[in-house]
């Protein structure tokens, strides 16, 4: 089992991606919190209510970044609910962030633990950017990196193109791209196609533990918004797909591509652009190497799903 940092922006389907961590052995050292789908301190409230929910009450919460590196913030309430949780009026945390340096903290494990962490990226970008603007060597350091971000080939989910992690902080996730470590984005070409089945939601339902009572409670909200856009009663749980990746690799296959993030300010600000002509990384590209990451091509939904509802 190897030391995993999750940096979150809790989120119903970062909650999911939670309860997954913590059903399936992942040596959880710390969440770190970032703007995006809710201001910092509504994400760590949710991030600390969710670990204690899964029985994660000793996982220290960092609080980061409060707004992008060079954008004025924007949040998801129509997305996520007032509260990010779906507004479902779950009891909060007792417990308080352990930190308010998102940043130093991701530093200070990846010192703790060279080349052994994995750090999941489930929000926007700006604290690992961060990180990677204190300590330059953080990229030797970390094992490797899981993003979810991204909307290679299909369309975005917050402008035609951008994918929301991406497009909430493009010069942070430009950053995350041009370091050169093993980073896979798990994007919206991954997880769109997997909407969760009338089965799966109807089986999280009938669950009677509290994780479960609790997933479907915020699920709720998380329910109707997607039911407007996919037609039907569903939902896609994003970030609970990379989590997924981050702690079995073997679930998906990958492709190696060069790639970066458009910065400038017109329509494509916020874009995953990657370069996918054929032999675009030559068979065997170092996947570490700066502006090269990995995508996803193939996901084993069937393993996910039997997994998510053991969570
Ligand atoms: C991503 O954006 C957020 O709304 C979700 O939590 C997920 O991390 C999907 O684009
Ligand atoms: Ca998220």
């Amino acid at each position: 089992v190897v030391p995993i940092l999750i940096d979150c922006d809790t989120g119903i389907d970062d909650a999911l991606a939670l309860l997954y961590a913590a059903a399936h052995g992942a040596d959880l050292r710390a969440c770190t919190v970032t703007h995006g789908n809710v201001p910092v301190p509504a994400g760590a409230r949710n991030t600390l209510t969710v670990l204690d929910v899964a029985g994660l009450d000793t996982v220290p919460v960092h609080t980061g970044a409060t707004r992008p590196l060079a954008q004025p913030l924007d949040v998801a309430h129509h997305v996520h609910g007032e509260d990010g949780l779906g507004d479902a009026g779950v009891t909060w945390s007792p417990r308080s962030p352990a930190g308010d340096l998102a940043p130093a903290e991701i530093v200070r494990l990846a010192r703790a633990h060279p080349g052994e962490l994995t750090l999941v990226a489930i929000g926007p970008l700006t604290n690992l950017g961060i990180a990677l603007l204190l300590e330059p060597r953080l990229p030797e350091l970390v094992d490797r990196v899981v993003v979810m971000g991204g909307a290679v080939g299909v369309p975005g989910n917050v402008t035609e193109y951008g994918e929301a992690n991406v497009w909430h902080d493009p010069e942070a996730a430009q950053l995350v791209v041009d370091a050169a470590w093993d980073v896979v984005f798990v994007g919206l070409e991954t997880t769109m196609p997997h909407p969760m089945s009338p089965d799966v939601l109807r089986r999280i339902e009938a669950g009677t533990d509290p994780r479960a009572r609790f997933a479907w409670a915020i699920l709720q909200c998380y329910l109707d918004f997607y039911e407007e856009r996919l037609g039907v009663r569903s939902c896609v749980p994003h970030d609970a797909l990379a989590v997924a990746v981050a702690l079995d690799p073997e679930l998906a296959t990958y492709r190696t591509v060069p790639a970066f993030v458009e910065t400038g300010r017109g329509p494509t600000r916020g874009t995953l652009v990657a370069d996918l002509r054929p032999g675009s990384a030559d068979a065997g590209a170092d996947a570490t190497a700066a502006g090269i990451i990995r995508i996803v091509e193939t996901f084993d939904i069937d393993t996910f799903h039997e997994r998510l509802l053991k969570s």
